[in-house]
């Protein structure tokens, strides 16, 4: 496994490898890997050669500064991993390597004065104005601007993301339509602990015991699935909400039930079958989301 640091580089090395019969994998991560981004690293390893993944802790996906700073970092192990995984390179680029000041500059004005929309290239129309997005405002744009930013170093096949960000994968495939780019994004399922919790990064930062709690996140999802035909929408959010209230230590942010494609909340389940329901909620100051495809 070989490990770049500038853009530039990886860039040469990637045009430079004579593998043209295959595909170039990318799967793009802030690092602190768990099993559900090995999932995407296997997913990819299995259909492309070579397998890259970035390890960038994007400043500005986040609106909350104490969040970006509090983002576990964990670079060695985080290689270890991919290489056991079969990953064959590592992008890792300094936060200099991927933003000219002036765009950070940018960046924290928007965050001041809230002018998310101004510089943007890329119109998300209502599939950000909603859950992550009404909740996370600039969240998005941050997204996008670095998976860009990212698709144009790498020039990939195909990314890989998982679903556990069901809304930013819609964000990223509106983006790569939009702008014309030619890779395919591949969703994998969402990887989930012996408890129910789905992985994520965050989880580090809870206890054992807000570990035990936050398996009610995943149960409340599942019981709401199976109620999905004898309850109304409106009753099926009441019984989330519910059901969330029994643990105090978690306060539900929102819980939607929504159209796969457009991500707007859905008002019949048997005149739109095609639903997804998500979740976000926080538990002591982590931040937690989660979703289950009906
Ligand atoms: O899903 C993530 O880890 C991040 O949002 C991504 C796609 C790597 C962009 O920073």
């Amino acid at each position: 496994m070989i490990i770049f640091n500038s853009g530039a580089q990886l860039k040469l090395y990637l045009k430079n490898l004579q593998n043209q019969q295959k595909s170039l994998g990318f799967v793009p991560t802030m690092g602190a890997l768990h099993r559900g981004h090995i999932s995407l690293i296997e997913a990819a390893r299995a259909q492309c050669e070579p397998v890259v993944c970035s390890i960038f802790v994007n400043p500005t996906q986040f609106n909350d500064l104490s969040d970006l700073q509090n983002y576990p970092r964990t670079f060695e192990a985080d290689c270890q991993m991919l290489e056991s995984a079969g990953c064959d390179v590592v992008f890792a680029p300094a936060v200099s390597e991927m933003y000219s000041a002036k765009e950070l500059e940018l960046k924290r004005l928007a965050v001041e004065d809230k002018s998310w929309a101004e510089g943007r290239t890329v119109d998300f129309g209502v599939l950000a104005e909603v859950m992550e997005g009404a909740h996370r405002p600039g969240h998005f744009n941050g997204v996008a601007q670095v998976v860009s930013k990212l698709f144009r170093i790498i020039e990939a096949d195909k990314a890989y993301f998982g679903q556990k960000d069901f809304q930013q994968l819609a964000i990223i495939r509106s983006m790569v339509k939009q702008l014309g780019m030619p890779v395919e994004i591949i969703a994998c399922p969402i990887v989930r602990e012996a408890n129910g919790l789905a992985m994520s990064s965050r989880n580090e930062r809870l206890t054992a015991e807000e570990r035990n709690i936050a398996s009610l996140i995943s149960k409340t999802l599942f019981k709401v699935k199976e109620l999905k035909t004898s309850q109304t929408i409106a009753d099926l959010k009441a019984i989330a909400a519910e059901e969330i209230k029994t643990e105090p230590k978690i306060q539900l942010e929102y819980f939607e039930i929504s159209d796969t494609e457009t991500l707007q909340p859905i008002a019949d389940y048997s005149q739109n079958k095609n639903a997804v329901a998500c979740i976000a909620v926080k538990l002591g100051s982590v931040r937690l989301i989660d979703n289950v495809v009906f």
